[in-house]
């Protein structure tokens, strides 16, 4: 997720610039670079890979000036490179801008100004931004920044500079967060706290729709509309650590507490203006090769594994071609059967795994087209890949997977919606029930991570025991294994995860009096069928924990503990019912005194194969 930090004061801007930016290094970044208002006007250095790339070429030629501004740039649109890092300006250099977030209508914004002279440079959709001010610039920033965000659809926190102002910081806030540091003669902006804390501790934080205006003297805080705000300073208490992960302990709580955000930054543009219909721009397949796929192979490691399970239910339902999910590195050892009727995806967080790229360059070989699903612009999986869905979860940070995982889920709805629009397998009526389904997942995952202390509960008592059991039965079951795997990894308590009706053929032998199991009975279809299995081991003495869909009363007559997701759409249920079980991971983890973000044994990128 991209850093933004800014400057205005008597100091030398460029040393609390880059001082800042390493404070939000954790963020994860792939470039970075400065403005600062010199002598010689607005002066830009900016450059792909880590700060010190950028300090170096600062080294050689410093900025001298007291009002700036910087970022750090996590790829979105355009890969990483010195063109497409922050930030940037407009034709006359007169505009400066950094930006978080996405500007979901840049595209149809671009063929404006490029009708109007306008010429770009980069590939971002961030440098629409700075041309569309200076078209807009009448002589006063603050209004031409509002007129400029009024053109402008999606999230993003923004950091603006302007040489005819030079003594003004204009900073907006909609939806990507964005503070401001109230200092003695120097004013600040920021992503996050830790970029300004070693300065000042006295801060504003913005709301959605709000901005400000920042002098050395002064911050007018207003709405984007104009209207003036008055608001009590906070006054933080947090250490540096603390601040880093916004308050949570943990940052695999603070990614856990993200997924709404990032399943709506994933659904962002890609769903049109009726919210029914699913546009997926970066998909370059024609009707007539997506009409001539035969066969979809989903191959992923652990995590993305999980999801391409999901993954697979979703295509076979909405677009009606048979999906084989594969572990990527059993795939290219197993000879499998590709054709170039076979669409190959890819799934994997940090698009760097050895075995998925392994497996991705085996399909290419065999003559597969390779679809990613990826977090990572820029990555060797995105690079190599014929088309790329980027999940716009922003950087995990915790080994332990979570946002990224349920991101993968909602790519897949999508690309599955895709499917079925071009193919017409499934009715207009029904695609847009999925899609206004998909849309209310965010406020329903806030529901769930408003009963945490609930999930806390059951967790404290689930981490006294060595053994347990997830069960479920279809898309309950990829959610059971994927439950499974995220106790295993963080708390290192063993699981198993089992279809429940499989466990009579075996495994049933390992259900003695006590043992934790959790079954998932989401799916109505198929609830009776669970309900049975649970008696199994009920009736052998296991402590029942169910996850039913609200509304369903049922569960709770058979098991010892229920726990309620709201309810939507059978086929939408993973997006939800794997959340009460991250927080059950987590919170097990923390009742063993084990560390949560980087437990024994693992690595966030796997690549090794
Ligand atoms: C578990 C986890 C791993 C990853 C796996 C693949 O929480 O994070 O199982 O999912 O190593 O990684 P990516 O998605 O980066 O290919």
């Amino acid at each position: 997720m991209c850093g933004i930090v800014g400057y205005v004061g008597k100091r030398n801007s460029q040393d609390i610039l880059i001082d800042g930016l390493k404070k939000l290094e954790y963020r994860g970044y792939d470039s970075a670079g400065v403005a600062v208002y010199t002598t010689d006007g607005l002066q830009v250095k900016k450059s792909k890979g880590r700060l010190a790339v950028l300090e170096s070429k600062l080294g050689e030629k410093p900025l001298s000036g007291t009002i700036g501004i910087g970022h750090t740039r996590w790829a979105t649109h355009g890969k990483p490179s010195d063109e497409n890092s922050h930030p940037h300006t407009d034709n006359s250099f007169k505009f400066s801008v950094v930006h978080n977030g996405i500007i979901e209508n840049y595209i149809s914004l671009k063929e404006e100004l490029i009708a109007q002279g306008h010429v770009f440079v980069s590939e971002t959709d961030t440098e629409v931004i700075s041309h569309l001010i200076a078209s807009l610039y009448e002589g006063d920033i603050v209004k031409a920044v509002q007129k400029a965000v009024s053109r402008m659809k999606g999230a993003f926190a923004l950091g603006v500079l302007t040489e005819y102002e030079p003594d003004k910081l204009v900073a907006v806030r909609l939806s990507s967060p964005l503070i401001i540091g109230v200092g003695e003669g120097e004013n600040f902006i920021g992503s996050d706290i830790p970029a300004i804390l070693e300065y000042t501790r006295n801060v504003y934080i913005l709301n959605d729709g709000e901005m400000a205006a920042l002098t050395r003297d002064g911050v007018e805080l207003m709405t984007l509309e104009g209207n003036f705000i008055s608001r009590e300073l906070f006054h933080v208490d947090w250490d540096i650590v603390t601040a880093e992960k916004a308050g949570f302990d943990h940052f695999m709580l603070k990614e856990i507490h993200e997924q709404p955000k990032a399943y709506r930054d994933t659904m962002g543009a890609r769903l049109d203006e009726s919210g029914q219909k699913v546009v997926l721009n970066e998909v370059g397949m024609t009707p007539e090769q997506i009409r001539a796929i035969r066969q979809v192979h989903i191959v992923a490691c652990g995590t993305a594994y999980h999801a391409g399970l999901v993954g697979k239910s979703v295509i076979e339902k909405l677009a009606r071609i048979p999906v084989e999910t594969d572990v990527a590195s059993e795939y290219r050892y197993r000879a499998p059967i590709i054709t170039p009727e076979t669409l190959v995806i890819v799934v994997s967080q940090s698009g760097e795994t050895a075995d998925t790229l392994a497996a991705l360059r085996e399909a290419k070989r065999c003559g597969a087209r390779v679809l990613a699903i990826t977090n990572v612009v820029g990555s060797s999986v995105a690079r190599e890949a014929d088309d790329v869905i980027v999940t716009w979860a922003g950087p995990e940070i915790a080994v332990a997977s979570t946002k990224a995982y349920t991101s993968q889920l909602i790519a897949f709805y999508l690309f599955g919606l895709y499917l079925a629009q071009t193919l017409g397998t499934v009715d207009e009526a029904y695609i847009a029930e999925v899609a206004a389904g998909l849309q209310e997942l965010p406020e329903k995952v806030e529901s769930i991570l408003a009963q945490a202390d609930t999930i806390k509960e059951i967790a404290e008592q689930v981490s006294t025991h060595d053994n347990l059991f997830f069960i479920g039965r279809g898309l309950d079951y990829a959610v059971a294994l994927e439950g499974s795997l995220k106790l295993k990894e963080i708390s290192y308590i063993h699981s198993e995860a089992y279809a429940a009706g499989e466990l009579k053929h075996g495994t049933l032998a390992l259900i003695e009096e006590g043992i934790p199991v959790i079954a998932l009975a989401t799916q109505d279809d198929l609830f009776e069928k669970t309900v049975s299995n649970i008696k199994e081991v009920k009736a052998r003495g296991a402590h029942v924990f169910g996850i039913h869909a609200e509304g369903d009363a049922e569960l709770a007559k058979v098991v010892d503990h229920t726990f309620a997701i709201p309810a939507t759409l059978p086929l939408l249920t993973p997006a939800l019912s794997v959340v009460p079980l991250q927080l059950l991971a987590y919170y097990a983890s923390l009742a063993r005194g084990n560390d949560v973000d980087k437990p024994r044994n693992l690595a966030k990128s796997v690549t090794v194969e």
